[in-house]
């Protein structure tokens, strides 16, 4: 089959567009033949060798943890998916990924695919909005009526967290470049701070129920965020962590998240994306071949990079 793989750590230049074997499929696995994959910041920092300690590679290896596709074959122990079900998943990080004509996923991380969407664009949406699901509504506990400030909510997590977070009857503060105040605006947003303008601490004058940080701010200035939460409020960051001592003072949690694959929040989400509920925001759709182009543009998109397949 045609992959993309890379041979060592390195810059994009490391991905090759070349022949590779087509996997085998496990017991407890399904053999999707790939529709389209989408770029993820993790997976730029997967091939650059930054995360290399808990996510120990074999080469060559193919990137992207984003799919969508059609079951081609099932494992004999694989339940609740056939052969011919269209599906989209979040592949296991340190396994080979989606950046080919076929790719393996665990079937516990595989769902049916949204249908009221077209099911290339469909993976656009696994690993940000599992991100932003897990990180509201797991770590963050956000209920109806709550006030939320997004840090990157412009961004490929933080457009799909302001979409559920307005779903679920919040009141979403997000703070983001300029760039992205239209669409966040047609998201429903109810107040926006452009970071590159204003200090966010200054602009918010009621405290929230919880703060989700996407953006690559330091530990320092994310626990300068903590004094925004009201008492037994909860921060989650997805980078840098917020300071744990300062968080016991102000009484208020503090979590680092790490994200995991899940076919249950797939579903719940698959089932928002056919209500018109959510949608993936694609700025652009590029053939395998150009997918280091795609991972040079890491931190300068304003929407998905979707990688066309088949
Ligand atoms: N821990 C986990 O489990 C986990 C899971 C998923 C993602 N992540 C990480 O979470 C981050 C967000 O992912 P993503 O896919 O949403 O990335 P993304 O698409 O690059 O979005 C990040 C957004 O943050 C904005 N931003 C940058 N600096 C900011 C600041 N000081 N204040 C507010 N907004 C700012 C960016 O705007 P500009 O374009 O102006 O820079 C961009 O819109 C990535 O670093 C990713 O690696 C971690």
């Amino acid at each position: 089959m045609k992959a993309v793989r890379y041979h060592q750590y390195g810059e994009p230049d490391v991905l090759c567009h070349e022949e590779a074997p087509m996997p085998e499929v496990g017991s407890d696995e399904v053999l999707i033949k790939v529709s389209a994959t989408s770029f993820n910041p993790a997976d730029a920092m997967i091939r650059m060798g930054l995360l290399k300690d808990m996510l120990p590679l074999q080469f060559p290896f193919i990137p992207n943890v984003d799919v969508s596709g059609v079951i081609e074959k099932k494992g004999e122990s694989v339940q609740g998916l056939n052969v011919g079900d269209e599906v989209y998943a979040f592949l296991d990080m340190s396994k080979n990924g989606a950046a080919a004509e076929y790719a393996i996923g665990k079937a516990v991380n595989v769902a049916l695919a949204p249908k009221k969407i077209d099911l290339q664009d469909a993976a656009a949406i696994p690993a940000g909005a599992t991100t932003a699901w897990q990180a509201l509504f797991e770590h963050g506990k956000l209920q109806s009526g709550q006030r939320l400030i997004i840090l990157g909510a412009g961004g490929g997590v933080g457009s799909f967290a302001v979409q559920f977070a307005k779903w679920k009857g919040a009141y979403v503060i997000g703070c983001d470049a300029e760039e992205s105040f239209a669409k966040l605006k047609e998201l429903g947003i109810d107040e926006f701070v452009d970071y590159k303008k204003d200090a966010i601490e200054k602009k918010v004058t009621e405290k929230v129920d919880v703060i989700l940080n996407l953006s690559p701010i330091s530990s320092d200035d994310v626990t300068a965020l903590l004094h925004l939460l009201k008492k037994g409020g909860t921060l989650v960051s997805t980078l840098n962590p917020a300071d744990e001592n300062a968080a016991k003072e102000l009484e208020v949690n503090v979590v680092r998240m790490a994200v995991q694959p899940s076919a249950e929040h797939l579903a719940q989400i698959a089932e928002l994306v056919d209500k018109g509920s959510v949608k993936p925001f694609i700025s652009e759709r590029l053939p395998l071949s150009k997918l280091a182009s795609a991972h040079g543009k890491m931190g300068q998109t304003h929407g998905k990079v979707l990688i066309l397949v088949n």
